[in-house]
């Protein structure tokens, strides 16, 4: 193909964010929804593992995506992992094969920088990936509820709001967690911190009260024990990521009673997200389990990157706020 791969900035990134807005602007103004992705681009993470690029013929744009360069492990080794997003060819360019080759072109230069595999998330099923060589990691959305406290009221754990000062904690907990998992982010400071401002943001950037980001802790010992990172909307509360040092989770299971009973005339949230399989507080159970709206995929760039066996759902840890 005779096109060219440019960093989308400028007028080619207006054009883009000006043609993507009515597919991904999650209830934002034209306006919020340039500043959650500029914002997302100015935080640290988001300046050294976030880009843009754009497919153009001639300065027109013909398709664009994102490209987020993780860290991971796969089957005990360290891995680069190229996560692909937002791919999208301008209305008036398709059906005529952009998308794929900016695809092809985008993962050419993540294997030549030293991605070992790719990762995308589809919003349109299995099948059109599929022909560019992806394949489905199953997963599940899940919807939940949380056992109230007999007390009635909050259970005797500290819980207050997150902060700063314990996200080295949250880290650790990370690590922990994830270490028996085959294939999982490396989630380092910066990481965690750009999942939790990228909730923030949408929050803060959405109409007043449409969305919020809760992010709780409890506490013992001036060290974070547990916590949950939640998006509210509505009635509804999203599972974004969690962790506890307890290997059974019952700290997050009594951060999650405590924030139901800060009011107990509200209504009970439907809760939903993700929980790796391992992770199952007692007072949080289960009601439902099905097919992730967005389906994983993967395509192996290198040997180390590649499984060494069709990885199950119960062997990948990736939070539902990790999803790009
Ligand atoms: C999906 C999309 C990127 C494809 O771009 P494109 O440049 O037209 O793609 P290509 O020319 O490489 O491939 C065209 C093929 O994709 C198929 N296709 C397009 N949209 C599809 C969809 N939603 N589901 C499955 N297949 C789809 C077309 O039917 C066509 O099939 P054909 O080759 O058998 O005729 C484009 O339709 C788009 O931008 N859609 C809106 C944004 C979006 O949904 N992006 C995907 C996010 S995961």
């Amino acid at each position: 193909m005779r096109f060219e791969l440019v960093p989308a900035e400028g007028p080619i990134l207006d054009e883009i964010l000006t043609a993507t807005f009515d597919v991904w602007h999650e209830g934002l103004s034209r306006r919020a929804y340039d500043r959650y992705y500029t914002a997302q681009l100015a935080t640290p993470w988001g300046r050294s593992a976030l880009r843009r690029w754009a497919l153009v013929d001639a300065g027109a744009v013909l398709a664009s995506a994102k490209v987020y360069q993780f860290s991971g492990v796969l089957d005990g080794q360290s891995i680069r992992i190229a996560g692909l997003g937002a791919v999208f060819t301008q209305p008036a360019h398709r059906g005529r094969g952009y998308a794929r080759g900016l695809v092809d072109r985008i993962l050419e230069r993540a294997a030549a920088d030293g991605a070992d595999l790719a990762l995308l998330f589809s919003e349109i099923g299995p099948d059109y990936y599929a022909r560019l060589e992806f394949s489905v990691i199953p997963r599940s959305d899940l919807t939940l509820t949380v056992v109230e406290s007999d007390r009635r009221g909050a259970p005797a754990t500290l819980v207050r709001a997150g902060e700063d000062r314990d996200v080295n904690d949250l880290v650790a907990m990370g690590q922990v967690r994830s270490a028996p998992y085959r294939l999982h982010l490396h989630r380092d400071r910066d990481l965690v911190k750009f999942a939790i401002a990228k909730k923030r943001l949408l929050a803060g950037l959405g109409a007043p009260g449409a969305r919020q980001a809760q992010f709780f802790i409890a506490e013992e010992g001036a060290s974070a024990v547990a916590y949950v990172l939640i998006s509210a909307r509505a009635s509804t509360w999203t599972i974004e990521e969690a962790g506890d040092r307890d290997p059974s989770g019952a700290r997050l299971g009594a951060i999650l009673q405590a924030l139901i009973a800060r009011d107990p005339a509200e209504r009970r949230p439907a809760i939903d997200g993700w929980l790796p399989g391992d992770f199952s507080p007692p007072q949080v159970h289960i009601v439902e389990r099905r097919s992730s709206a967005e389906t994983m995929m993967i395509r192996p760039l290198t040997a180390r990157g590649t499984p060494a066996s069709a990885l199950s759902e119960h062997e990948v840890l990736f939070w539902n706020g990790d999803v790009f």
